[in-house]
This record gives structure tokens, sequence and C-alpha cells, in this order.
């Protein structure tokens, strides 16, 4: 292996500017939020005809709703008419989606019904309006929806990920419950701090306590950060964290796992919509795995108080790039490759 030189072949964290001048943002919603396929939520929310959820990413709105065939669709949630959103954030069920702006009416597989009120045009042909469709996949039990066609098939897309998670049976896991946050940071503000445990020791104390940081391992392979922490007694740590690019995070522990996904919604603010999921379902929620879900969001929590210090320092106009660490960050040094690569197409 070749030595390192520091003055050549320094590893350097991205430029400041880019976790808040407005252009990257919008290179970065067209170039890696439409061209990537999003995690929209596990299949089980999707058991009858008519169920929904509606999403939003980066300015994307978007919903995934089961249709009358039994197929999933997808759709911009946008009313071809005056472009009202159809549904309201969040997850529901219609049987006909009805835009609320002007009323027009649609069918769960996109095609426009009526248009009341509107009156004869010549020209006007409903068959032109129908709802803009997204493409939709499922992958073990965890559905995907990509805007740009350009996007490879989603197994493809996955990389590594359906090898890693092989021995772990996700699909049987059901969702018992979720949580969501925001936050005043760039998305990447926070994905940078996600996938490293060089923090650990400063920020998180419980979780230090609770796993053996001189064993702690970061690695990277095909579109997913790796990170595995032996952990000090039965505590919940133990497992397989993962971040899947470009803002998916899906960590497996003893029984059970949780996803993320880590939402953009301007230059400066981000959301997280947290997902827990249990081996056995039907059993519900105990005291046990209350803490689980507790732990983690104490940890999230604790994130985003530095990220949103991070972020006003990035901010400063003093700070312009720092130096990555070999032994703890080479999952932001991957996941900032992967920005500047999307960036530079
Ligand atoms: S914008 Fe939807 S009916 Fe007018
Ligand atoms: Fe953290």
């Amino acid at each position: 292996m070749n030595e390192l030189s520091p003055a050549t072949d320094a590893v350097r964290s991205l430029p400041a500017d880019w976790y808040f001048d407005p252009a990257i943002y919008e290179a970065e919603r067209r170039q890696i939020f439409a061209r990537t396929w999003q995690f929209i939520g596990p299949e089980q929310e999707f058991q009858r005809a008519g169920d929904y959820r509606a999403v939003q990413v980066a300015g994307y709105r978007l919903f995934v709703i089961r249709e009358r065939s039994g197929s999933l669709k997808a759709f911009h949630n946008i009313c071809p008419h005056r472009a009202a959103p159809l549904l309201t954030e969040g997850d529901g069920h219609c049987d006909v989606l009805r835009c609320r702006y002007h009323g027009w009416t649609f069918a769960t597989d996109g095609r426009l019904m009526a248009t009341p009120n509107f009156g004869e045009a010549a020209w006007f042909d409903k068959k032109a309006h129908s709802l803009v469709p997204v493409r939709v996949e499922v992958w073990r039990g965890l559905v995907f929806a990509a805007i740009d066609d350009r996007a490879p098939p989603l197994i493809e897309f996955l990389g590594d990920i359906p090898a890693l998670l092989e021995p772990y049976p996700i699909e049987t896991f059901g969702k018992l419950d979720q949580a969501e946050f925001a936050m005043n940071c760039n998305w990447k503000t926070y994905t940078d701090n996600f996938v490293e445990g060089y923090h650990i020791p400063g920020i998180h104390a419980g979780l230090n306590a609770a796993v053996d940081m001189s064993r702690f391992e970061t690695t990277h392979r095909r579109g997913v950060v790796i990170m595995k922490a032996p952990q000090k007694g039965g505590s919940i740590y133990g497992g397989l964290w993962l971040w899947i690019w470009p803002n998916m995070t899906l960590s497996v522990y003893p029984d059970g796992m949780n996803t993320s996904r880590i939402i953009p919604t301007s230059e400066e603010r981000t959301e997280l919509r947290y997902e827990f999921y249990f081996a056995d379902a039907a059993s519900g929620l105990n005291e046990k795995r209350r803490a689980t879900i507790e732990t983690n969001c104490q940890i999230v929590r604790e994130d985003f108080g530095i990220c949103e210090e991070v972020q006003q320092n990035l901010k400063s106009g003093i700070y312009r790039d720092g130096p990555l660490s070999p032994r703890h960050e080479d999952g932001v040094k991957y996941f900032q490759d992967m920005v500047r690569a999307s960036l530079a197409q």
C-alpha cells in the first residue's frame, strides 16, 4: 500500500459553502434526489387498495398508493390543473383522489375522472391530464420510488446492500412505532455525523459506555456505509448500522430494526423520519422495546445539538474544510465523494 503523503493526498471534507449555498442545494435536488431511489416506507403501510403515503424530499412531493388491481403506483403529488398538491404529507386512505383546490378527481391509477364546472372546450383532452407517474419498486418489504427514468433498476442501485442484509429476516419485522425530528442544518451536516462513530465518546455518553469504541469499525461497500460496534453486555447497540446512499439509514438490532429517511427541506433545514420494526410484531411494544426506541431517539437528539452548532460555524465564513480521519471517517469520505461525483455530472 502506498503511504499517504499529507501534502498531495490529503483527504479533506467538502467546502463549507456546500452546506448552505442555494446553487449547490438546487444541483443536489436535480442530480442526487431526482436520480436516486428514495425509500418511501415499509410495504405493510399499504395493505388495502387506496392506502397511501405522501412524502416530500428536497422539494419533490410524491405519493405511493395501493391501486385497485393490487399493484403499487407512485405519482408526483401535483394536480395537472394548477399544481395544487392532491394529498397532504403523511399516511392515509382514499378511494378517489380529489384535489381540494378546484375539485378535480382522479382514479388511484392516475386517470383524470372528473373536472366539475370546468366548462366545455374543444381543445381540452382529459386523457392528456393524468397524474404524472413516478417509478416504484419493492425490495424485501421496503418501498422505493425514483423520479428520473434514468435511475437504474432498484436492485442494481442497492449495490452491496442485498448481500449485507441477506442474513437478517427484515421482511418479517413489523412496524410498531415511528418518530419525527426537524433540525436547523443542511442534510449533509447530519449525514456526515451519521456515517462516523468518531464523535461517540464526545457526544453520546450513554452509547459510549455501552460499546467497545476501541473496536468500532466503519467501512463502505457499493452504496452503503457499514458501522459495527461490539457491545458491552446485552444492550441494544450490537448489530449493524447502515447508511444507504443518498439519504436512508437502516439499523438491525437483535430483535428488529429501524429505518430512517434524512429529508432535506431547504439548504439549512432537515427532517428525519424514523420507523421502528420488531420481530413478532403481534406481541406489540413492551418496556424493553420502548427503551430501544427511546435510546435511539435520545442519540438522535444528541446529534442534533452538535449538528446545528456545526452548521452555524460552516456559515461563519471562517472555516473552509477540514482533514478526515483515516481510522474513523472513511464513511464521511465515501459519502462526500459520492456527492462530489454526482454534482460533477
Ligand atoms: S389545481 Fe387541482 S383542481 Fe385546480
Ligand atoms: Fe451520533
